[in-house]
């Protein structure tokens, strides 16, 4: 096992916080550094000081990329945290199915943010199509953005193992999912009638966000976790300032706000309603 010497790490870790927010501690040198190894075996690079020379001198936005995929992880899960899906059902489907909720010209906006694969918003759509009667009559859109290139690419294509679904509802996975025949008989694809409701970019959460909102449900679930607190502080502020008074985020079940100076309240573990 080899391990990198501090100094790359303290560049790396530079470069992560930097550009992406990333908060590399020093326990996470030896992750860093396996995944750097493996991936320097497939590239052109001899070793890591040529590759962090390349990145510092001449990396283009797409190379930068390419390194954050070797630091970042994009683990992610169809229907993840469940109890996020139930209170969606309870106190917004629901209420809005039985009249005693509305939202401005019936318009339904939901942000997944740091979507990773893809999952995630499309969980959110098969799920607002399965609790919202009548959904056309709707105007129900998701954006789901990451800054990951491979994994907005995923998403876009929005092909999956079929393990990934194998422990869904089976009438579910009839409904919303087809599956692969011949040589892609062990993979499924997300049905266009969810896809459509879907629309995937690149974003940086770092970065200025080119999206006007309101929106009345942000999912930002398992990336804050990556962030120092200032970041994560900076975060808050901007996803409260996008939600409509009402509206409701939820972040990963590791993850609090407590700490964090907020307008938030606080409604479950997780779940915070502006
Ligand atoms: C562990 S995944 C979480 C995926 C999904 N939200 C979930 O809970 O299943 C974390 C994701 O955050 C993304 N990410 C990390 N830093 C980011 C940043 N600065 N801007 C946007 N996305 C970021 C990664 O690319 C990765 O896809």
């Amino acid at each position: 096992m080899t391990t990198l010497a501090p100094s790359h790490f303290e560049q790396i870790a530079e470069i992560a916080m930097g550009r992406w927010g990333l908060n590399l501690t020093d326990r996470k040198m030896q992750l860093v550094s396996n995944r750097l190894a493996k991936f320097l075996y497939k590239s052109r690079f001899n070793d890591v000081q040529e590759y962090l020379e390349h990145l510092e001198a001449e990396a283009d936005e797409e190379d930068m990329l390419v390194f954050f995929d070797v630091l970042s992880t994009n683990v992610t899960s169809f229907f993840r945290e469940r109890k996020h899906f139930d209170y969606l059902q309870r106190e917004f489907y629901t209420p809005l199915a039985q009249g005693n909720l509305t939202t401005p010209g019936r318009r339904i906006r939901i942000w997944s943010a740091a979507c990773s694969t893809g999952p995630e918003p499309y969980s959110l759509a098969i799920h607002a199509i399965d609790h919202l009667p009548d959904l056309d009559t709707w105007d129900f859109k998701i954006l789901a953005t990451d800054l990951s290139n491979s994994a907005i690419q995923d998403a876009r294509r929005a092909v999956y193992p079929f393990k990934m679904v194998e422990d869904l509802d089976r009438g579910l996975l009839k409904r919303h999912f087809l599956r692969g025949r011949g040589k892609q008989a062990e993979m499924v694809r997300v049905a266009p009638h969810v896809r459509c409701l879907v629309t995937v970019g690149r974003l940086n959460l770092m970065d200025s966000w080119p999206i006007r909102g309101p929106f009345d449900v942000i999912f930002c679930r398992n990336v804050m976790i990556y962030f120092d607190k200032p970041t994560r502080q900076r975060l808050v502020v901007r996803l409260y300032d996008l939600l409509r008074g009402g509206g409701l985020l939820a972040i990963g079940s590791a993850e609090t706000l407590s700490g964090l100076d907020s307008q938030f309240r606080t409604v479950e573990p997780s779940v915070y309603v502006k």
